[in-house]
């Protein structure tokens, strides 16, 4: 009982500091934000969570790629235009940025490179859907096992949704 208090009391200090900046100025983009309902009070849930992140980015690496690697048609374009070492800093970068909560120019510009790099290795959107479930499992999974408070469990889930449906909704356009 004692460290289930202990652990909310942080998490709740945490989201109390925790900075945020939404700087969009594409109202195209500013109409999903809009429409999947994203507000700075969700950002600064997926900021208090980066701490948890950080310190598990290499089991939630790790999980990403074991599954991709597992089918052969994936494995083969990661084989002809990169490496999984390289893959693995990438992911990080791109994982660290997700709970970063800063929606600015240089996020976006970030989300269009990924789109055009993955079309440019053809990588279908089912697959990169497909991919992006195995992240999402994960990171439900660490925030179950730290987040003993249902009502902030629940809004950081959402919290976590709303940010991943906002990303997949810019890379997959
Ligand atoms: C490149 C993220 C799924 C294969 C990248 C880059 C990022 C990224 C951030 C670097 C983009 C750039 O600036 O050029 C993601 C995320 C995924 C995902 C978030 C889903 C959650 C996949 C899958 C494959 C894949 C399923 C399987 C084939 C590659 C390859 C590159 C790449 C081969 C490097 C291409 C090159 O350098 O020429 N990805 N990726 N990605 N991704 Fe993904």
């Amino acid at each position: 009982m004692f460290f289930k208090q202990k652990q909310d009391k942080q998490w709740l200090q945490a989201f109390t500091e925790a900075e945020v900046v939404i700087n969009i100025h594409d109202a195209s983009v500013l109409q999903k934000m809009e429409m999947t309902h994203l507000t700075e009070t969700d950002l600064k849930r997926l900021k208090s969570l980066q701490p948890l992140i950080v310190k598990n980015m290499d089991l939630l690496v790790e999980s990403f790629y074991s599954t991709i690697l597992q089918f052969n048609h994936l494995r083969r374009i990661i084989e002809k235009y990169s490496t999984i070492d390289r893959l693995r800093l990438t992911l990080k970068q791109y994982v660290n940025d997700l709970f970063k909560a800063e929606i600015n120019q240089a996020y976006l510009e970030k989300r269009f490179a990924i789109a055009k790099t993955h079309y440019r290795i053809g990588l279908q959107p089912a697959w990169y859907m497909g991919a992006y479930q195995n992240l999402h499992n994960t990171i439900i999974h660490l925030i179950y096992s730290e987040m003993k408070d249902t009502a902030e469990f629940h809004a950081t889930l959402v919290a976590v949704n709303k940010i991943i449906s906002f990303e997949q909704q810019i890379v997959l356009e």
